[in-house]
């Protein structure tokens, strides 16, 4: 069966390697990519925005089935299109997307399914999301309604940070906002397929989303990831999935938007149990890196199972029992304006001491690899433990030659003091 991805990033990195593993792949492409993906997969120069242009292309080149790795091309409605044609799509349609596409959207359905979350206000203008922080506490949280990767959440210690927020968000034209009950506790991931009724548990991790050591410093995609995440207990992700995710499942279909595809719960594991903090519609960045690196089932069946609505007595998952751990090498100024064009060498030997360099923001420049966005290197490594992962990863950036970039040095440094 040949297959269509969609995406350039280190998650779609691992998602072409896991892909090309495959028994039942015939050819793999993928659009747009990046000189990661181009090891595993043909590039095709196809823009995901380009709908038509998409359906032609699986014509074409007799497309079995299409996997949408990021939130945006989900949001579009690239998946609706697709399906339309009687392609198979790995990833919810648009209006199931609005899991991830609008925060209020999932809020109310929180609020009609029962589902344990932070309490909230939706609001429409700056006057009424000033008036509606009367009614909570310090801190508060204040949050964009649409996609704004990563970036539109403030989390007010002060009524005048939260004030700024509500006056920022209002700014553009047509905001619409939400505003949080500040939820205390530990994050952690949870990822699980559904074909729109069954579910089947894909696995927990656990990311750093700001930019500096001891998680300091603006927000960011992710800096870097392990899974699985031992805080996310066998009983807090038994609740987490009777409490959060199969109700949320079950309430999508009632409103005939079944979701399917994989759905990546955000949870704070609060002193009343784990809440739901946000819903993605896709593998997180770089969750899926260290989620792939521990997979040992064949990712094309499972999703082809979850697009043809399979997945019911489908038996577990089965992942390596190791822990994976994920390092981001970024460039300098990123999560504000990343230097590009920087070159980077020494992937081959970092692979050679046994760990996977997935690659985001890189493209060739004659010849040579050069850094072109922000996150731009996933170094991967897989151990017994979680320390002899992280040890594992760090040695292998050592190897790698990239003077315009960064990474943090702590990844995975909660986790480490709790097993000491
Ligand atoms: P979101 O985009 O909704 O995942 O929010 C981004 C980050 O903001 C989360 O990963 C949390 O660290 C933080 N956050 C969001 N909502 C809350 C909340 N209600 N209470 C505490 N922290 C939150
Ligand atoms: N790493 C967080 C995300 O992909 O949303």
């Amino acid at each position: 069966m040949n297959v269509l991805l969609i995406g350039s990033g280190g998650r779609e990195h691992a998602l072409a390697w896991r892909l090309a593993q495959s028994q039942r792949l015939g050819k793999l492409y993928a659009a747009p990519g990046n000189p990661g993906i181009a090891q595993h997969a043909e590039l095709a120069e196809l823009d995901p925005a380009d709908h038509r242009a998409v359906i032609y292309f699986c014509h074409r080149h007799s497309i079995g089935l299409v996997v949408i790795g990021p939130e945006a091309p989900l949001v579009d409605g690239l998946g609706d299109n697709i399906r339309a044609m009687g392609i198979p799509v790995f990833g919810p349609n648009k209006a199931a997307a609005q899991l991830e596409g609008s925060k209020g959207f999932t809020k109310d359905l929180c609020r009609r399914a029962s589902i344990p979350t932070a309490g909230y206000a939706r609001v429409t203008s700056r006057d009424g999301g000033l008036a509606a922080l009367a009614d909570f506490g310090l801190p508060v949280v204040v949050k964009a309604d649409g996609l704004a990767a990563g970036k539109g959440v403030t989390v007010a210690t002060t009524q005048e940070e939260a004030e700024a927020a509500v006056t920022d968000l209002f700014a553009v034209a047509g905001a619409e906002a939400v505003i949080e009950e500040f939820l205390d506790g530990e994050e952690a991931s949870l990822f699980v397929l559904t074909d729109g009724e069954a579910i089947l548990t894909f696995g927990s991790a656990q990311d750093h989303k700001r930019v500096g050591e001891g998680d300091t410093g603006p927000n960011t995609g992710g800096m870097g990831a392990y899974s699985p995440a031992p805080v996310l207990t066998p009983e807090l992700e038994r609740q987490a999935i009777d409490e959060i995710v199969l109700p949320t499942v079950a309430a999508m279909k009632a409103a005939g938007m079944p979701f399917s595809g994989v759905l990546f719960a955000g949870l704070m594991l609060t002193a009343d149990g784990p809440k739901l903090i946000e819903y993605n519609a896709r593998f997180g960045d770089p969750e899926c890196q260290v989620l792939m690196t521990r997979l040992e089932d064949d990712l094309l069946d499972l999703m082809l199972d979850t697009a043809e609505g399979r997945l019911a007595g489908r038996a577990p998952l089965r992942f390596s029992p190791d822990t994976a751990l994920t390092v981001v090498m970024a460039a300098k100024g990123y999560p504000g304006t990343p230097e590009t064009g920087g070159a980077i060498a020494g992937i081959d030997a970092a692979e050679a001491l046994g760990a996977r360099v997935f690659q985001a923001g890189t493209r060739f420049d004659h010849g040579r690899l050069v850094a072109s966005g922000g996150r731009v290197l996933a170094v991967t490594a897989i151990g017994s433990d979680i320390a002899t992962a992280q040890a594992d990863a760090y040695q292998a950036i050592d190897l790698i030659d990239f003077p315009t970039g960064f990474c943090r040095k702590d990844i995975g440094w909660r986790e480490i003091a709790r097993t000491r």
